[in-house]
């Protein structure tokens, strides 16, 4: 399938989508602490998503067996939420959730401190965070896709910290996954032209030390090769004829 241009209708339920996704960051990010396991945060994303009428994306998305992606430190996505993980003071956790409204998807991560965390550790989601702002600053129309695949890397490293490689944001629409992929480090050449009406995801994943990743036994779980820490932070992103639309970002959030 090719890079899809949405129509004004479309976008509005893109919109509200993203906002329902917005608030079903916010409200998980309100129960982390340490004590809780990873499935509590599954199941509260979960409840909030139904409580907005929308379907979680990734629930048995590929046979995915959760709503909510949970990636604890050196977990860099997919981690598969367990009532037997417990996060302990000092983790880091990466959540990453994706709905569905009247058809039309959205897709957010965002990474939190479990109580108080180290200041290296908060400087890696702070530098994650930040390099999808740098990122998007070329998130405009005429411009090329590479140039925010470019702003990211520079920022990243920049910083001493590397990206990972192997998994890329995409475009998103009525699929979870449409075209474009979009790398968060410079591939040779332009990549495509952005057009007004395009909608891309938008997720920078961060490592401490390497970029090199590997899968667990579980084929799901993303982990440094490393096991330095990870970060990850996305959102969905209407391109416009100026400014880029965050569509599932609040300011008064995360
Ligand atoms: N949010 C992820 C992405 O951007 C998808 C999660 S994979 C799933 O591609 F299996 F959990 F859905
Ligand atoms: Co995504």
């Amino acid at each position: 399938m090719s890079v899809t241009i949405k129509s004004q209708h479309e976008i509005e339920l893109m919109r509200e989508a993203g906002k329902i996704l917005a608030i079903v960051h916010d409200e998980m990010g309100k129960i982390i602490r340490p004590g809780i396991s990873t499935m509590d945060i599954n199941r509260k994303g979960e409840e909030v998503i139904r409580s907005y009428d929308c379907i979680p994306s990734f629930l048995n998305y590929r046979g995915y067996p959760a709503s909510i992606c949970v990636s604890v430190n050196d977990e860099v996505v997919h981690g598969i939420p367990s009532k037997k993980r417990i996060l302990q003071e000092g983790d880091i956790v990466s959540l990453d959730a994706g709905v569905i409204y009247q058809g039309y998807q959205s897709d957010a991560a965002r990474t939190h401190a479990v109580g108080e965390i180290s200041q290296e550790d908060q400087r890696l989601i702070d530098v994650t965070r930040q390099s999808f702002f740098e990122g998007i600053r070329y998130a405009k129309s005429g411009n090329h896709l590479y140039e925010i695949s470019k702003a990211i890397q520079n920022f990243v490293e920049a910083n001493g910290y590397s990206v990972v490689r192997d998994l890329v944001g995409h475009g998103i629409g009525k699929e979870m996954h449409e075209e474009p992929q979009i790398p968060n480090f410079k591939p040779i050449g332009r990549g495509m032209k952005l057009q007004a009406g395009m909608t891309l995801a938008i997720e920078p994943m961060v490592n401490a030390g390497t970029f090199e990743v590997w899968v667990l036994e579980d084929d799901w779980t993303v982990v440094t090769r490393d096991s330095k820490k990870s970060a990850h932070y996305e959102n969905t992103v209407l391109i416009t004829e100026g400014e880029p639309e965050l569509l599932s970002y609040r300011e008064d959030f995360l």
